[in-house]
């Protein structure tokens, strides 16, 4: 799959779902417990990590596609949409490189954002506004700037938004939750989080 296994960003999440497969912690994070209400129709979660966002969507009936470099998380994401006989589909990619290619009704980027360079970073959010079809929602969530923690990093290759401009990349669309966190991190640093929860005007209107 490219060469994101020799990201160092991949690898160290690559690492940490190693662990947690094998602890079976499967815990959804604050952002996508989140995420769960404002779902609706047809689900891409980039950057999905071990899917259980993805997972419970299927759950709820929705019909979902995870995408990660992680291999070890596209595995147990599959495995576990076998096992309950879910619409659910993990597929390992380097988002570096990856295209979306049709539109849903709810792309989800919890925490990927931040693991590219800022242009790259903001193709891809244009291209997630793009590609959520009118009246669905888009579900993002980055780290901002004041992150003190920077061990998951990949040299360079990462890019810290600023407080506002999540929600300000959002304009014309109908803000459904907007919200800035900071939760504490190892070695006493911080990360600071802003998550928004957006829906695209629909032809309509
Ligand atoms: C902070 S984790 C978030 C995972 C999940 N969305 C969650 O909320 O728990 C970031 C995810 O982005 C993935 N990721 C980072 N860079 C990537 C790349 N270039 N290609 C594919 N996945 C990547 C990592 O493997 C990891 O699963």
């Amino acid at each position: 799959m490219g060469n994101a296994t020799r990201n160092k960003s991949v690898e160290f999440f690559e690492v940490q779902f190693q662990k947690q497969i094998r602890q079976q912690d499967y815990a959804l994070n604050p952002f996508e417990t989140l995420a769960l209400d404002y779902l609706t129709g047809t689900v891409l979660d980039l950057g999905s990590g071990l899917g259980n966002l993805s997972l419970e969507a299927g759950r709820r009936g929705h019909r979902a596609i995870a995408v990660d470099g992680s291999s070890a998380a596209v595995a147990r994401i599959n495995t576990y949409a076998q096992r309950e006989a879910l619409s659910v589909r993990a597929v390992q990619a380097d988002i570096e490189r990856w295209i979306i290619d049709q539109p849903y009704d709810t792309i989800v980027a919890i925490g990927l954002l931040t693991f590219f360079r800022r242009e790259r970073a903001f193709e891809l959010l244009h291209a997630i506004q793009e590609h959520v079809n009118p009246g669905g929602r888009a579900i993002v969530n980055v780290l901002v700037e004041g992150t003190t923690y920077m061990g998951m990093f990949d040299g360079d290759n990462y890019y810290l938004f600023s407080r506002n401009r999540l929600a300000e990349e959002f304009s014309g669309w109908r803000i459904l939750s907007s919200r800035h966190q900071t939760f504490p991190a190892p070695e006493g640093k911080r990360k600071e989080f802003c998550t928004v929860i957006a829906e695209k005007p629909s032809r309509a209107s």
